[in-house]
């Protein structure tokens, strides 16, 4: 049907519109929506004008629609994409942000648990002085007032008479008694800070700790070592030290054990200490547990020095410990 003057005038936007409209000479109109899923995007209107004496047909109208059906397809992709790319974009943001928080978190724990070595370190310094600080007194002053009384009970037994046999027997008595509180104390004082630890070096202490061990809890006990000249200095000396004494009493105390091997060698710019027994073997759950110290010390102590700690049981056959420490200065002197 023709465009007649009133259909122009009612689909006119305004006057200019109106005007544009009258001037082209609008003859036949098609008007075809851009529709897709459901909405409406907009419309697409095709004009003939009176001049090309063309009319738009039903073949017409039929092809603008399957264009105007594609033509919305296609933009309304182009939307989908563009949405896609920015919550893309956005996703991309939030990791990066994310990431960057955990970053920073994770350099906050690194550097606590570097403080916390650091004190931990500091403390175990602290600790071993206080314990050289009381061997010495304990053996310095109470073994001085004991040998002081050991001289008094000699004085006043050569100042009795001989008439006197059961004042006598008592001096012999508390001499004696005397005595053996010396020793403990010498014992005490030892436990506190083995001198010869200082004195002797590492290997004569550890085996004079093995026999202590072996005299008290009856467990056999065999050292090994291929430790020659290894320069450790006083804290490495004390850490392996320490750390075979709370071996040992693990062993005493859970492994029902009958034997313990220890080995000391030096490898590859580490030294190695192993203690291997043959009792009911520590489990998993026991190694990974934290509630008690033991274990927890060992492994603190000797990550404080970039080493390595180990410990493995297997049920029935025994537990073994081993571990690492590197020897910096050792290689400086090589
Ligand atoms: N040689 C061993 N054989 C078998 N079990 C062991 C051995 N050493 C340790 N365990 C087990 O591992 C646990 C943890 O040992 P750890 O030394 O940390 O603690 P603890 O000896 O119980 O207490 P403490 O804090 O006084 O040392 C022990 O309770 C014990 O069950
Ligand atoms: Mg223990």
């Amino acid at each position: 049907p023709d465009v007649t003057d009133e259909m122009l005038a009612s689909s006119a936007r305004d006057t200019e519109h109106l005007r544009l409209l009258r001037e082209l000479g609008v003859k036949s109109a098609m008007i075809v929506p851009l529709m897709t899923r459901g909405h409406t995007l907009g419309t697409i209107t095709l004009v003939v004008s009176a001049e090309s004496g063309r009319q738009y047909t039903e073949l017409d109208l039929a092809l603008a629609e399957e264009l105007a059906r594609r033509a919305a397809l296609a933009v309304d992709n182009a939307r989908l994409y563009a949405e896609a790319q920015q919550l893309n974009a956005e996703l991309e943001e939030r990791v990066a942000q994310r990431t960057a928080d955990l970053q920073a978190a994770i350099a906050q724990l690194e550097s606590s648990r570097a403080q916390l070595l650091l004190l931990a370190q500091h403390e175990q310094i602290r600790r071993e002085e206080d314990r050289a600080r009381m061997a010495r007194e304990v053996h310095d002053e109470l073994g001085q007032a004991l040998t002081g009384l050991k001289m008094d009970l000699a004085w006043l037994q050569k100042h009795t008479g001989p008439k006197q046999q059961d004042l006598l027997q008592k001096f012999r008595d508390m001499s004696d008694l005397v005595d053996t509180t010396i020793q403990g104390v010498r014992r005490i004082a030892t436990e506190l800070r083995p001198g010869m630890l200082d004195d002797l070096g590492l290997v004569p202490a550890m085996e004079w700790q093995l026999q202590e061990f072996q005299k008290r809890s009856g467990i056999r006990c065999r050292f090994r070592s291929s430790l020659e000249e290894v320069a450790l200095d006083a804290e490495e000396t004390t850490v392996l030290f320490r750390i075979l004494q709370e071996a040992l009493t693990n062993v005493a105390r859970h492994a029902s054990a009958t034997r313990v091997d220890v080995s000391l060698d030096e490898e590859q710019g580490y030294v190695s200490l192993r203690v291997q027994d043959n009792g009911r073997g520590i489990t998993e759950s026991e190694v990974s547990g934290s509630k008690s110290f033991g274990l927890l010390g060992m492994r603190e102590r000797v990550l404080l020095r970039s080493g390595d700690f180990d410990i493995q049981g297997t049920p029935g056959q025994g537990t073994t410990m081993m571990i690492k420490l590197p020897l910096v200065k050792g290689q400086e002197a090589l």
